[in-house]
């Protein structure tokens, strides 16, 4: 178990607020905040661009974060892109694989919308000219996607699944190798998987996954800041991709209205990158090795655990998901309360942050029938028993003053 009690310390908001929303955007540690500080007080320059010595020490603190994501998921510098978030990575992949003419893709429907409305968006794009489809795999109720559902599913016109690793509506927890293997069977059928509410949580080996794309929030379980995240692609596929931000720093030649790429992932990075940003988040991803990646999951398995098991034992409270399969996400309703009041009221009377609402995943409420949305409560290293009991105990009272 992780010692919470002097990893706080690195938090002083902790000191005002129970935070239970790390699945929307994690705390920010102490050190990656100096870190950001130092390049701004200390060698605040552009990147690849200049040839002086404070230019080169900023290009390289950013390539090494590069490489801490690499060696992160076992991939190589070369296959990781920077982006803004997870959205922008999935994106990437949308907007620039060269899909063919009646070519599917498949979803699911515990899909953040990040990981929806693009690829229904391209498909109605394509109505007129490739006519692509996307088939969406249903979840079970508790969230689930069988693998045996991307099966019935695959077909020789597939070209690509895309799926969450964890649920971040229910935090149902996929069964990503399976679906991989599946998907794997198939020539020249690729597997996205949107590791959004995972990494930082869990370890993800995209060799050992298998994993032809990852999409990663750089602010959420990683800790880096807001406006960081990447994009994993098998270097093959990445050089597939094409770029669909092209300008600064993305070719190396411009002769007669024509231009030569530079060499992946550059070529997708055009203009000014979120330098501090990323500086900041290569700060994070140590400090994240630092606590030990196992150690962090199974402190979260241990309080998700217990808060699905207080909230389970409120009488009017429904806990959506299953206990063996939900990760760090709990999410719950309090049998005839609006989502957002329960939220408030957490909030007013004792300073407690959770999430509530559609948590952009509308397909998913349907599925376990909370077309209010739900509330979330969700969970990260920092936070420790206290937290979870205080919640549990808040919830009962409001469950009480309501019934
Ligand atoms: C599963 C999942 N995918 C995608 C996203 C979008 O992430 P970002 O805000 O980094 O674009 C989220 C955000 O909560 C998410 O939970």
């Amino acid at each position: 178990m992780i010692s919470a009690e002097k990893i706080r310390e690195d938090f002083p908001i902790l000191k005002n607020i129970t935070y239970l929303d790390s699945a929307s955007t994690s705390l920010t540690p102490k050190p990656v905040i100096e870190a950001i500080s130092d390049y701004y007080y200390n060698y605040n320059a552009n990147i690849g661009r200049g040839a002086y010595k404070t230019a080169i020490k900023t290009g390289q603190k950013v390539e090494s974060t590069r490489f801490k994501i690499a060696s992160l998921i076992n991939a190589s510098e070369e296959e990781i892109i920077f982006t803004q978030n997870t959205t922008n990575a999935i994106n990437t992949v949308i907007n620039g694989y060269p899909f063919e003419k009646n070519e599917n893709i498949i979803i699911s429907d515990v899909e953040h919308h990040s990981n929806f409305i693009p690829w229904i968006n391209l498909e109605k794009r394509s109505k007129n000219n490739l006519s692509l489809d996307v088939k969406i795999a249903n979840a079970d109720s508790d969230g689930i996607i069988k693998p045996s559902k991307i099966r019935e599913l695959i077909d020789n016109n597939t070209r690509m699944i895309a799926i969450t690793h964890i649920s971040n509506s229910i935090g149902s927890r996929q069964d990503i190798n399976n679906i991989s293997k599946i998907v794997h069977e198939y020539d020249d059928v690729y597997l996205l998987i949107d590791v959004a509410q995972s990494i930082g949580h869990t370890k993800i080996d995209v060799k050992k996954i298998n994993a032809d794309f990852i999409a990663a929030p750089g602010h959420k379980g990683l800790l880096g800041p807001t406006g960081t995240g990447f994009l994993y692609g098998k270097k093959e596929l990445i050089e597939k991709l094409s770029p669909t931000n092209l300008g600064g720093g993305t070719v190396t030649n411009l002769k007669n209205k024509e231009f030569e790429l530079e060499n992946v992932p550059y070529r997708f990075e055009g203009g000014t990158q979120n330098i501090s940003g990323i500086i900041g988040f290569g700060k994070a991803i140590d400090y994240i090795n630092d606590l030990n990646i196992s150690k962090i999951e199974k402190h979260s398995i241990y309080l998700t655990k217990e808060l699905y098991k207080l909230l389970s034992e409120i009488d009017n409270v429904i806990v959506y998901g299953n206990i063996d399969n939900i990760f760090n996400i709990v999410s719950f309703n309090i049998k005839n309360v609006n989502p957002h009041d329960v939220s408030k009221i957490l909030d007013e009377t004792e300073n407690i942050c959770v999430r509530s609402g559609y948590h952009c995943a509308i397909p998913s409420l349907d599925i376990i029938n909370a077309n209010e949305g739900t509330v979330r409560a969700s969970i990260h290293f920092y936070n420790n028993l206290d937290d979870i009991k205080k919640l549990a105990n808040s919830v009962k009272e409001i469950s009480e003053f309501f019934k």
